[in-house]
């Protein structure tokens, strides 16, 4: 066998061994009773664009899409979620204190203001997640009242 053939080989086998490796998959079944849009008369507009633009990352459940079974894809979108969880998770909202909350309400304001958030390259692969300048503005609204103390019980 040449070598070139034997390098190829050797890839394929590892790709195919990397792929027994399973990460975490964030798939809670159940909707959760601590989510922020549990049991609030929320315009379902605001949670559309939020659970489209911000649950993969930030919630208990993720949609993920076919590559991301593929390893070394899949760790990269385990390690991701885990660390957006970690920072902020609605599916857990209620579970926070009413200063943890409002500290987070600042930083969802400020994220979108940056636009840092959705994550760009995110962006390319869900243009659904995309906030337009209309969206935004429904969601400032939303954050607003929020911030206005209607922080949720
Ligand atoms: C593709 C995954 C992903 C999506 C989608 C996503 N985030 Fe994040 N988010 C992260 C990760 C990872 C971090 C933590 C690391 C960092 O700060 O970059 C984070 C951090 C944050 C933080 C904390 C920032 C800080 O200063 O600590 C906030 C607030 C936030 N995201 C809000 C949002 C909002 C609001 C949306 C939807 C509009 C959203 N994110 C969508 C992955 C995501």
């Amino acid at each position: 066998m040449k070598k070139k053939q034997l390098i190829i080989l050797i890839v394929l086998l590892v790709f195919g061994l990397i792929q027994f490796i399973r990460p975490y998959r964030n798939l809670q079944t159940n909707p959760s009773r601590y989510d922020i849009f549990h049991k609030t008369e929320t315009n379902p507009e605001v949670v559309m664009i939020v659970q489209q633009a911000c649950y993969d990352c930030h919630s208990n459940r993720t949609a993920y899409p076919w590559y991301a079974s593929i390893a070394p894809v899949s760790w990269m979108i385990s390690q991701h979620v885990k660390d957006g969880k970690k920072h902020l998770n609605f599916s857990e909202w209620t579970l926070y204190s009413s200063e943890k909350q409002s500290h987070k309400l600042d930083e969802i304001v400020e994220v979108l203001q940056e636009n840092e958030m959705p994550p760009q390259p995110y962006v390319w692969l869900h243009k659904e997640a995309a906030i337009s300048p209309a969206k935004k503005e429904r969601l400032m609204e939303w954050l607003n009242q929020l911030q206005q103390g209607n922080v949720l019980k």
